[in-house]
């Protein structure tokens, strides 16, 4: 199958997240296209026969530019197999309520952009220090305070359960 694999990123690490989903696409024999959504438009459907799409959760919400991108093709969308990858720091978390605001910020995206994806995933991200300017690096330092978290301001850390994600992937798109 030729898959489209479209995302969003600020910091980069779904861009990363995507390299991978990628890569093991290509191992399962798939043809792929990586497109960042910046890039992603004029883009022809008839291509793909399925998509990934991806984005990262900043102050509660998902990157206006792949919403969208996912409605101005939300026909087309809907008429393939599709699977939504949510990468965020509250789904690296077990906390309960901050897994159903993760389910609510993916419903209101979808339902904004009028695009029932096939299945949806939360992958958790990373604190990308080298990328954040003082402001960030500070509500950074915040924000993992408030989760009790000891984080290192001069290094990146990664949550990311590759092994999770390679198991969400695997077989996927179905076909029966
Ligand atoms: C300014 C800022 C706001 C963020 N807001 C949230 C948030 O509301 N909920 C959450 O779970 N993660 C939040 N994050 C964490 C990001 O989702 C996480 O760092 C992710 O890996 C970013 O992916 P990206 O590098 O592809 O943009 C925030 C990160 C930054 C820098």
């Amino acid at each position: 199958m030729n898959i489209l694999i479209c995302y969003a990123t600020t910091e980069g690490q779904t861009r990363k997240i995507m390299r991978f989903c990628a890569d093991e696409m290509l191992a399962q024999g798939h043809g792929v296209e990586l497109l960042p959504v910046s890039e992603a438009d004029p883009i022809d459907f008839a291509r793909y026969d399925a998509a990934i799409l991806a984005g990262s959760v900043h102050i509660g919400a998902i990157q206006e530019e792949l919403c969208d991108f996912a409605s101005r093709h939300h026909a087309r969308l809907n008429a393939m197999p599709t699977l939504f990858l949510v990468v965020s720091l509250a789904a690296a978390g077990k906390d309960g309520s901050d897994h159903a605001e993760l389910d609510k910020i993916a419903e209101d995206f979808c339902n904004a952009a009028q695009w029932t994806p096939g299945a949806t995933h939360h992958v958790a991200g990373a604190f990308r220090f080298s990328e954040y300017d003082f402001f960030k690096t500070w509500a950074m330092r915040y924000i993992a305070s408030q989760y009790g978290q000891k984080v290192d301001p001069h290094s990146d850390t990664e949550y990311t359960d590759w092994d999770a994600l390679s198991a969400v992937l695997k077989g996927w798109p179905y076909t029966a």
